[in-house]
């Protein structure tokens, strides 16, 4: 009879082989795996991805890979987006406690109770929310198509936005829409000083300023650009700028210096001299811990299954209101 006692003993960091990238493109193999990263996780682990892209490359591509195994590199609200998507797929984040702090800062409960408030309006989430939050939405969005979806929605149609302010209020600002925010707010993109990027851009006056929906009005306000990650690193190849100042979480810089390598990138300082600006949730994912997950199989993305059922139906919405 096979046991517990019999059962192969999980690996642990202790037995991680030397060459990760060879072990890890055999396990893709072994498990007919793909390996979907988001472009904030550090850069070994966006050199062995499958797929890199924003949150809303990372859906499209969930929702149409043919692979048995999903391996997430990216946070927990973006598995959990694979899995509402991809139910019969095993979906595997390789640290389960990749959080986000947008996600937390809307409690499903309080949310309940904030939209009972207010019966007449529809709810645009952000993909950045548990899939509790996304069952209690009528449409998802992200920072990609969040404009272009509000821009859908009849005139006299009420709109609840969640749950981020920054991203809500600059809506507000491209599409003349009067909104109801929910508070919420990213960590990261909260972090950046306004005082100490004017101070840059003096240093670099020929630097252009990109950032990300995520950051802060005063922030906004002087930047040259402003978009998603993937619209960031579009506008950084057609801009004839040689020089940004990158408001957002500097593990895009990766992409950015591999693919325009004569231009030179400055990530966006913090209010402290410390290394605020990187996701802390983003970067508990390490190519160690990427490896023992394909190679145990665990840890698993779950969820009940009329949670998964009520979270769909907004993510496609989406995907067929974004082109
Ligand atoms: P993107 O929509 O650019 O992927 O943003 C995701 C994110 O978490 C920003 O903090
Ligand atoms: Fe969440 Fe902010 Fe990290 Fe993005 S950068 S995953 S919004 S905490």
């Amino acid at each position: 009879m096979f046991t517990t006692a019999t059962l192969p003993k999980p690996e642990t960091l202790a037995d991680v082989p030397h060459d990760l990238f060879e072990a890890i493109n055999h396990l893709k193999r072994e498990l007919n795996a793909v390996i979907l990263a988001h472009y904030y996780q550090d850069p070994d682990i966006q050199d062995v991805a499958d797929y890199l892209g924003d949150s809303l490359g990372l859906s499209r591509q969930a929702a149409q890979t043919n692979a048995d195994v999903i391996v997430f590199a990216g946070v927990h609200f973006m598995a959990e987006t694979a899995k509402i998507l991809n139910p019969d797929k095993l979906v595997l984040l390789p640290d389960l406690n990749a959080g986000c702090s947008l996600a937390d800062s809307c409690p499903p409960d309080a949310f309940a109770k904030f939209k009972a408030e207010h019966p007449d309006h529809i709810v645009i989430s952000y993909i950045n929310c548990s899939a509790e939050i996304k069952a209690m939405s009528d449409i998802i969005c992200t920072s990609s198509n969040a404009v272009q979806i509000v821009k859908q929605i009849p005139e006299n149609q009420p709109i609840i936005f969640a749950p981020d302010r920054n991203l809500g209020r600059y809506v507000m600002e491209q599409t003349g829409r009067d909104l109801v925010l929910w508070q919420g707010s990213c960590i990261v993109h909260e972090t950046f000083s306004e005082k100490r990027i004017v101070q840059l851009k003096i240093e670099h006056p020929e630097a252009e300023i990109i950032a990300h929906p995520e950051c802060e009005p005063p922030v906004l306000r002087h930047a040259n650009y402003i978009g998603s990650t993937t619209a960031l690193l579009k506008y950084t190849k057609t801009s004839p700028s040689q020089v940004f100042i990158v408001a957002t979480e500097p593990g895009i810089i990766h992409q950015m210096e591999k693919q325009n390598p004569q231009k030179t990138f400055i990530p966006a300082p913090g209010t402290n001299n410390c290394n605020c600006n990187e996701c802390p949730f983003m970067r508990l994912n390490t190519l160690e811990k990427l490896y023992l997950a394909m190679k145990n199989r665990q840890p698993e993305i779950t969820m009940p299954e009329y949670v998964r059922l009520a979270a769909l139906q907004p993510i496609q919405r989406m995907l067929e209101m974004s082109v």
